[in-house]
């Protein structure tokens, strides 16, 4: 299987280098080809396009917006909760140069590949947008050769889960969590699980074991793989040998954050890696078992907390849009600390806007908040390549074979510093 996919993954790569070379011609922070001077300025109907809203959190946001814009209606386009059938819908859109998709939420690890192929509009010139009280991690995400293309809108850190009533004290390192473990089989739970299925989840829990372990998946260069190292061994392997010890249910191999979230409110495991999202799921939902029962806490690491990998969503103007200027106008109605508040208090989403962290009212509220900011201030970004898709494929499906035991971890890690090596070639 790994064989008959790999050389997709490299027609993948010629045919986005194709693209990216057809731009750079055009110095990609011109507008180029998108269509910038028709329609920076032009107002109507929207179309806003983002994953599952598990939380509900949108629609009376769009409710809000519409009954103040009766002109200027925002319709939402909900895709489904897999990250990677997102960007597959979105790619669709823009090669077909689809009108249809007005604003939409983009994947921090997509912009450099999206606005790298000319498909967002640059937020320039009437574009604007001021973003000087944003977290920084969250523009340098939206940045792209020095041009911003998305604005932040929901962050992401990786948080630790843990049952109150079966652990005091929360562990620090991995080992600690290991030796917990005895916990979980006393009470005949499973003990820990993240996202272990075959698709984005995958890279960022891979990524986040080899950063824990001291390691990194490239060089400073961004692109330089640095996977034949002691540290990226010992990170895959932590997760190759918890799920040989069952310390990770072999069920974990088929979560994504939602089949991960069911089984932690279900009372099926003692510690979770997730996003802030499912805080409040997991509060509020009727079927939740583990409501008042659950804390977080930094993912552990080796001697100490160890590193989330930064994720998140902003919000991107779509360059075949017909209404930019109700598109930007919308992204910027997003951005106030209004619906801000909105995000984090009903869906514990972890707001773009820096000042809430601090808000002493909040952190009353959720209690979550300092812990959050914590894995953010810490957290690593995944390769910030135009090239991504196949980057990401890589470690995906050699850490996916490692897991199930049909390659070794020193196989799995040369072949994706090989993978990766290739991409950065196209670069
Ligand atoms: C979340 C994150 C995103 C990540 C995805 C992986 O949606 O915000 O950055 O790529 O999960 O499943």
């Amino acid at each position: 299987m790994k064989a008959s996919r790999r050389p997709l993954l490299v027609a993948g790569f010629a045919v986005i280098a194709a693209g990216a070379l057809a731009l750079s011609g055009c110095s990609g922070n011109s507008g180029g080809s998108n269509g910038q001077s028709s329609g920076d300025d032009s107002h109507g109907p929207i179309t806003f396009v983002q994953g599952k809203d598990n939380n509900n959190l949108i629609r009376p946001i769009i409710d809000e917006w519409n009954s103040k814009h009766p002109k200027e209606k925002v319709t939402f386009k909900e895709q489904s909760d897999n990250a990677d059938q997102q960007h597959d819908d979105l790619v669709q859109h823009f090669q077909a140069k689809s009108t249809d998709y007005d604003v939409v939420a983009v994947d921090v690890i997509w912009t450099a590949e999206f606005a790298a192929k000319g498909w967002l509009a640059p937020l320039k010139g009437d574009l604007k947008l001021d973003t000087s009280k944003m977290l920084p991690a969250t523009v340098k995400a939206g940045t792209y050769g020095g041009t911003l293309y998305t604005a932040p809108w929901v962050t992401d850190g990786g948080l630790l889960y843990y049952r109150t009533d079966l652990i005091k004290t929360p562990p620090t390192t991995w080992d600690e969590m290991m030796k917990d473990c005895s916990i979980a089989k006393a009470h005949n739970i499973g003990c820990y699980a993240g996202q272990y299925a075959d698709y984005e989840g995958l890279t960022v829990n891979v990524a986040e074991a080899i950063n824990s372990a001291g390691g990194t998946i490239v060089g400073k260069d961004g692109k330089t793989p640095t996977l034949d190292t002691p540290e990226a061994k010992k990170g895959l392997e932590a997760i190759v040998d918890a799920f040989k010890d069952g310390n990770i249910p072999a069920a974990a191999q088929t979560y994504q954050e939602e089949q991960g979230r069911q089984a932690f409110e279900a009372g099926q495991l003692l510690f979770h890696r997730n996003w802030p999202y499912i805080y409040s799921l997991a509060s509020t939902d009727g079927s939740s078992k583990v409501k008042g029962k659950f804390a977080v806490a930094p993912l552990p690491g080796v001697d100490g907390p160890g590193a989330s990998s930064l994720g998140g969503h902003n919000i991107a103007v779509s360059a075949y849009s017909k209404h930019k200027g109700t598109a930007v106008d919308f992204i910027k109605f997003m951005e106030t600390e209004e619906i801000q508040r909105q995000a984090v208090t009903k869906a514990s989403n972890a707001p773009a806007l820096a000042s809430l962290y601090d808000d002493p009212e909040l952190n009353k509220q959720l209690p979550y908040l300092s812990t959050l900011k914590k894995s953010l201030d810490t957290a690593v970004p995944r390769p910030v390549s135009p090239f991504y898709p196949a980057i990401t494929k890589a470690i995906e499906d050699d850490s996916f074979a490692a897991i199930k035991g049909t390659t070794s971890v020193d196989d799995a890690l040369s072949d994706m510093q090989k993978a990766i090596k290739t991409a950065g070639a196209g670069s």
